[in-house]
């Protein structure tokens, strides 16, 4: 196996000194319960995470800070201060009692990133209810399958996005109301946020929630079944600090710009949580990627802190060095990337650009924070994800749960405990266990560590598709598929692809009397767009005759995985003739 070397920062990276000073010995000698003091309690064993991450803020000289500068798709500017979140975040809470809200309750969130969306995430979290995201790409089957699941008793939405809740309502016998934040009233069942905000009172008691108490959900992929609601309890933001301080390396004078979506655990962890207990001030921009307007961006609001996504680095070195070169980016101190593999390209690109290298780290919506990183003072090996996160027992284990030796492939394992932790799979208990294997939690990802405790990816154990760092579950593709009036059955796959990691491509088989064309294939795709979501649509279709079953009819994408990459099939023993 060949590592690339470890490679040095310019010296330039190293004009403040990093929140980590020291990684073996803070790692050696962490334990969580002597962290405990680095986030505000209400009380003795009383932890509420938005009291955390906004309300104690208001309590010092911060409170008139920017907490969160918000640009829209066209240009539209507004900034919030940690006291008006706090304050209108405590009107959410309250509008939401109003309508008899209780702890444990889930309340949704289908909204782009407007305020609106942190706002109500706050608000939610301060009633002890529990909030969910959904991305504004999803469509009705997305949106039907989630909110059944979960029960959800309210959804927060805006006109646009409402339409497609509607086609899906009557199969949701639990929602009772829809929050719009941009339209007035329309039907009995329907709150005007607004109209709602403008007189309802801006105390709220926070409520006292112990830290095991469920904070936050969101519903994620694996290969069978429908997306499951992962749960994190308000513990998870201790987590969620101390990796927003030893990891991004954010402090309080930070301009912070976390590009990722709230639908999506990054934007809840380190948009929402983690980053606002630091005390940094936040940028999001609602609007399209563009690199110009990313730049712009950087430059008008002086970023210091970036975390962002492979794909987007990718996107980014597409444009070229030139248009980087057009821009003021001397802001820019430290940068992150997360959910999938950064290419040793990208880290070069960006030393050679903005003369500092992109960090690289990994953790998934179940482990609800990073897990294994990058840190700023220790020399990066292009490739390699980096070292476990002090508070963290990452290793290699082989299928009887025993540790693998250095350069060994294995399964990526954690020793299950630390605080943000997923602490349920919602009404799926038997999905939660089957997390936890001799005594680890088990990623489900292919790792290897090498002899200088450098973790490297390798991929999926499972048939889960991460395309441009979304994940997507194969299956809840394939179900979409054959809704389709054309098609038989359907076998989805991830592709690898350079821009995107992978694209997600469908291998179907045709009723009689339907005949393979360009046309179909568009046709097809646009059906899955319009009950999914935008990215979670197979760029590439193929028909087939028949597809590869075990004898028990079941599709193995295994081996459509195999004959896409020209690869031995294996034993195909077991398989019905295909
Ligand atoms: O396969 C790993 C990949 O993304 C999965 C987690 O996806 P999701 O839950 O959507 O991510 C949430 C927050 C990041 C993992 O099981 N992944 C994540 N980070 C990396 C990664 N693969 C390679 N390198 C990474 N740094």
């Amino acid at each position: 196996m060949k590592f690339s070397k470890l490679i040095k920062k310019p010296k330039s990276y190293f004009k403040v000194k990093p929140n980590l000073e020291d990684y073996n010995k803070t790692y050696k000698n962490f334990n969580y319960k002597k962290h405990y003091k680095e986030i505000e309690w209400i009380k003795k064993n009383k932890l509420n995470a938005a009291y955390n991450a906004i309300t104690k803020h208001t309590l010092t000289e911060k409170k008139n800070k920017v907490a969160l500068y918000w640009e829209g798709p066209n240009g539209e500017k507004k900034e919030f201060s940690f006291l008006e979140m706090d304050l209108l975040s405590n009107k959410f809470a309250n509008l939401l009692k109003k309508y008899k809200v209780k702890k444990r309750d889930r309340i949704f969130l289908f909204l782009p990133r407007v305020p609106e969306l942190y706002i109500a995430f706050i608000g939610i979290l301060k009633t002890g209810a529990i909030a969910g995201t959904l991305f504004s790409a999803f469509q009705s089957k997305a949106l039907e399958d989630r909110l059944k699941d979960s029960g959800a008793k309210i959804v927060v939405t805006t006109k646009e996005l409402k339409k497609r809740i509607y086609q899906v309502k009557r199969n949701l016998p639990e929602l009772k109301h829809i929050i719009v934040v941009d339209d007035k009233k329309r039907s009995k069942q329907e709150i005007d946020y607004q109209k709602e905000m403008e007189t309802i009172s801006q105390e709220f008691k926070i409520e006292e929630t112990g830290p095991e108490d469920l904070a936050f959900m969101l519903y994620t992929s694996g290969t069978t079944g429908k997306p499951k609601g992962v749960i994190h309890s308000h513990l998870a933001c201790l987590h969620e600090h101390m990796t927003s301080k030893y990891v991004l390396d954010i402090r309080d004078n930070d301009v912070y710009w976390c590009t990722a979506d709230p639908g999506w655990v990054t934007g809840i962890a380190y948009e929402i949580l983690g980053s606002w207990s630091v005390g940094a001030s936040s940028l999001v921009y609602a609007g399209r990627f563009s690199p110009e307007k990313w730049y712009s961006l950087i430059q008008k609001y002086q970023v210091t802190v970036w975390y962002t996504a492979p794909t987007a680095v990718r996107m980014l070195m597409r444009y070229g060095d030139k248009l980087v070169k057009k821009y003021n980016l001397k802001s820019l101190r430290h940068l992150c990337s997360v959910g999938e593999p950064l290419n040793p390209e990208s880290v070069k690109w960006s030393i050679k650009v903005f003369k500092r290298p992109f960090h690289d780290n990994y953790w998934q919506t179940e482990t609800g924070g990073i897990v294994i990183a990058n840190y700023p003072l220790m020399p990066i090996k292009p490739g390699s994800m980096g070292k476990p996160v002090p508070g963290i027992k990452a290793a290699i284990i082989n299928d009887n749960g025993k540790e693998l030796p250095a350069n060994k492939q294995g399964t990526l394992a954690i020793k299950p405990g630390w605080p943000s932790m997923m602490c349920d799979i919602w009404k799926n208990k038997k999905k939660y266990n089957s997390y936890f294997k001799k005594g680890w939690y088990i990623t489900g990802d292919k790792a290897f560590k090498d002899k200088d405790g450098y973790f490297w990816f390798i991929g999926r154990d499972d048939d889960v598709i991460k395309t441009s760092g979304e994940r997507v579950g194969p299956f809840e593709v394939e179900s979409a598929l054959v809704e389709h009036p054309a098609i038989i059955e359907a076998g989805v796959i991830g592709k690898p692809d350079k821009l995107r990691g992978e694209i997600i491509k469908a291998f179907i088989t045709l009723k009689p009397g339907y005949r393979p064309s360009a046309a179909l294939e568009k046709n097809i795709q646009k059906f899955v767009k319009k009950r999914l979501a935008g990215h979670a649509y197979p760029r590439e279709v193929e028909f087939r005759k028949n597809l590869p079953k075990t004898r028990s009819g079941k599709i193995m994408r295994r081996i459509l995985k195999s004959q896409e990459l020209g690869q031995k099939v294996g034993d195909t023993s077991t398989l019905e003739k295909f």
